[in-house]
């Protein structure tokens, strides 16, 4: 049985917008999905209901096999939630945070205690682990959040931009943390902005538009996707875009053209050009990010 699984769901919204397109897909228990799309895709609304919390226009869900809308109660039990838009209440200190959440939702004190200290440690939250949360700033209110999520150790975690605002460093840790609860057979399901993040945490990533899934599948499918293997960026100034299509696949992007290209002979040739034109140019392996730039605006030109 997948932990999470979506056949054509559908969310208008009042006012009737519509946010999600008949969205199917299924993520199979113990891994990290990460939903990627651009503001407005649809991915808290999809990651909203899942979790329960709005209902469907019409479709169904399943989570651990509960049905999202008949059987809510049972996925409530089951899950953790890290809302895109929430912070810590003032008013406690990050430890009770952590250890009254944790009591809230059953655990005995002393097991609440435990599991506070360890979060805590793990995500470096020591030394503010008596400091009441109006006193923390927005990146460290945003983590703990995550180690009230975490410390559940729930079996599926739906975050919603977990590490948006935090500094690099405290990303890492909570990379670390995802991994090791997934790597415990918990199922993670999050949304995020930063395509290394997905590339680096993800087993699987799937990418909506507008409310429609446009692709699913591990970092290697996704490659599969495309004929392209290399880009090439050059600066859009006193450059004839066409004369560079017959290297590959040209984007504009505001400043920036970049090139995709199918293999080294072309990136070769392009590197000639380049250099006859002095011309900058910079190559690279393709990464998630470009995927997601090229699907995306082929989607958004369609
Ligand atoms: N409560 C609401 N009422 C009406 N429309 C809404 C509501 N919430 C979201 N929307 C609309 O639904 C669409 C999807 O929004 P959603 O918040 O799911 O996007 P998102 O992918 O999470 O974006 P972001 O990356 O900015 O968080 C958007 O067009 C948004 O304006
Ligand atoms: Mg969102």
């Amino acid at each position: 049985m997948d932990a999470v699984v979506s056949e054509d769901l559908v969310k208008i919204y009042e006012g009737g917008v519509k946010a999600l397109d008949s969205v199917s897909l299924s993520v199979k228990q113990g891994i990290v999905y990460s939903l990627l799309g651009r503001n407005g895709a649809g991915k808290t609304t999809f990651l909203r209901i899942m979790a329960t919390q709005l209902l469907p226009t019409s479709g169904r869900g399943h989570v651990l096999g509960y049905d999202i809308v008949s059987e809510a109660r049972k996925i409530r039990e089951n899950i953790a939630v890290i809302p895109q838009e929430s912070r810590p209440m003032y008013i406690l200190t990050v430890r009770e945070h952590v250890k009254y959440f944790l009591m809230m939702r059953g655990l005995p004190m002393y097991e609440a205690s435990q599991r506070a200290s360890r979060i805590i440690h793990e995500l470096d939250l020591e030394e503010y682990s008596n400091t009441l949360c109006m006193k923390l700033s927005g990146g460290l209110r945003r983590k703990v959040l995550v180690a009230m999520a975490m410390a559940t150790e729930a079996e599926i975690l739906f975050l919603d931009e977990p590490t948006t605002g935090l500094d690099p460093l405290s990303r890492r840790l909570v990379w670390d943390v995802i991994q090791r609860a997934s790597r415990s057979g918990q199922t993670i399901f999050l949304t995020t902005h930063y395509m290394d993040e997905a590339e680096k945490i993800s087993n699987e990533i799937a990418i909506i538009h507008s409310g429609r899934l446009l692709a699913s599948g591990s970092l290697e499918e996704f490659k599969k996707l495309t004929p392209y293997k290399l880009k090439a960026e050059i600066p859009a100034d006193n450059i004839r875009i066409e004369e560079l299509r017959e290297y590959g696949r040209v984007l504009k992007l505001g400043r920036r053209i970049i090139v995709y290209m199918a293999d080294e002979e072309s990136s070769r040739k392009l590197h000639d050009y380049c250099i006859s034109t002095e011309t900058p140019v910079a190559f690279s392996p393709l990464s998630l990010e470009d995927l997601f730039i090229k699907m995306v605006e082929e989607n958004e030109n369609s």
